[in-house]
């Protein structure tokens, strides 16, 4: 494949050295685009020496050549990594005054972004709307990690593992075209004001799913119950109640082609919860709350065509037939069965899973639960086919 790496001006400039070694060791012919600023932070001989090609980021050499429609015409995949909260910025309202604006403008071929930032940049309003922006415009987010920043300090905002961006560039676009919507988090059932019923899910694995889906050229709804979402990755729908969440899937289903319920759904709400704050001191020493049982999303959730993936948490060692029942009972073309017995596996960076279908076990995957999304969506992209 032809790749032009465009190199922009922050600290992980250093690392697109190590990027340049993992395309050319995998085949891939690489051209290197530094903008003036990213040589502030990696030397140009660096560059030539590891892509086998010469540098010239200079937009007015060469102008006979049309050096700018030339190269935009040669990839077949632009990759910039890292990408500056300004490189973003500016690409989002279509600047084009340096040589890799100009490409960025003129090229047919698939553009990846990898961001690279402190965590507050990151999060910043304004980034997070550009990055929106140019996913709605076709461009791929290779998402950043979350890890030791330039300072003391950690977070989100690492540039992603240059192994992860080459995959994700090299990566067979399985799911292109295809809308999922993934649920993540765990509802929220309020009490009265300030309470609720609720459970230990932090969505980690949701989010992570949601992240292999995009990158595998899903076009993703992520509904979130009470998580924050620090990307601007998939559309992100904020929810907090079960009849919020179903709500919510409802509003997006006609388009879908997959549902994945990685959420902790309550099987139970408060009947009628206070709208004020209940008082310690007017409910003596005991207190009992109605509930009333939610309905069951992922069972009543069907459309035809519609793939369904379903999660199955269970706290005993009947995994298997557990699982397999609930994939029957809901109607799941897959099930991920986990068992949360010892509870460690909440808000673990690490999970231990099985993945069943209608005929059994189709794999079993223990490791970070970037590892298990990517297992699970290659399985659900295998089912598509
Ligand atoms: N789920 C749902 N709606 C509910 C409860 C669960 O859609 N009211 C979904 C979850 O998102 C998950 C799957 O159903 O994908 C299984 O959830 P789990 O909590 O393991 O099972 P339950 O259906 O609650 O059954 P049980 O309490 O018997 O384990």
């Amino acid at each position: 494949m032809k790749v032009l790496l465009g190199v922009t001006g922050g600290i992980a400039a250093y690392k697109s050295a190590e990027i340049i070694r993992l395309l050319t060791e995998a085949g891939h012919d690489v051209r290197v685009l530094p903008t003036e600023n990213a040589l502030r932070f990696i030397g140009s001989t660096t560059l030539e020496a590891l892509s086998h090609n010469p540098i010239d980021p200079n937009l007015y050499t060469d102008v006979a050549d049309v050096k700018h429609i030339e190269v935009a015409q040669w990839a077949d995949v632009v990759l910039v990594a890292p990408a500056t909260a300004s490189f973003l910025a500016r690409t989002a309202i279509g600047i084009a005054d340096d040589l890799l604006g100009n490409i960025i403008l003129a090229t047919r071929a698939r553009v990846f972004v990898a961001p690279a930032m402190h965590t507050e940049m990151w999060e910043n309003p304004a980034t997070l709307a550009n990055i929106a922006t140019l996913r709605e415009r076709g461009l791929q987010i290779i998402e950043p990690g979350v890890g030791r920043l330039t300072g003391k300090d950690s977070g989100v905002g690492r540039l992603a593992e240059p192994a992860e961006i080459v995959a994700a560039i090299s990566g067979n676009n399985q799911l292109s075209g295809k809308r999922v919507i993934v649920t993540a988090g765990g509802t929220r059932e309020p009490i009265d004001a300030v309470r609720f019923l609720g459970n230990y899910s932090s969505g980690k694995q949701g989010l992570e799913i949601a992240k292999a889906a995009t990158l595998a050229g899903a076009k993703v709804v992520l509904i979130a119950a009470n998580i924050d979402v620090a990307s601007g990755a998939a559309e992100v729908v904020h929810v907090r109640t079960a009849s919020e969440l179903d709500s919510a899937i409802k509003q997006h289903l006609d388009d879908a082609d997959v549902l994945i319920m990685a959420a902790a759904v309550a099987d139970f709400r408060v009947e009628n919860p206070a709208q004020n704050k209940l008082k310690r001191s007017e409910l003596g020493a005991q207190i009992t709350l109605n509930l009333i049982a939610n309905p069951d999303i992922l069972a009543s959730t069907n459309r035809d065509g519609l793939l369904k993936v379903g999660f199955a948490a269970e706290t005993t060692t009947e995994l298997a037939s557990l699982a397999q029942a609930k994939l029957r009972a809901k109607n799941c073309d897959l099930i991920v069965a986990n068992n949360v017995s010892s509870g460690a596996v909440f808000g673990a960076d690490t999970n231990s899973v099985e993945i069943f279908d209608a005929t059994g076990l189709v794999q079993s995957i223990s490791g970070t639960k970037s590892d298990v999304a990517h297992a699970l969506i290659a399985q659900i992209s295998e089912r598509l086919k």
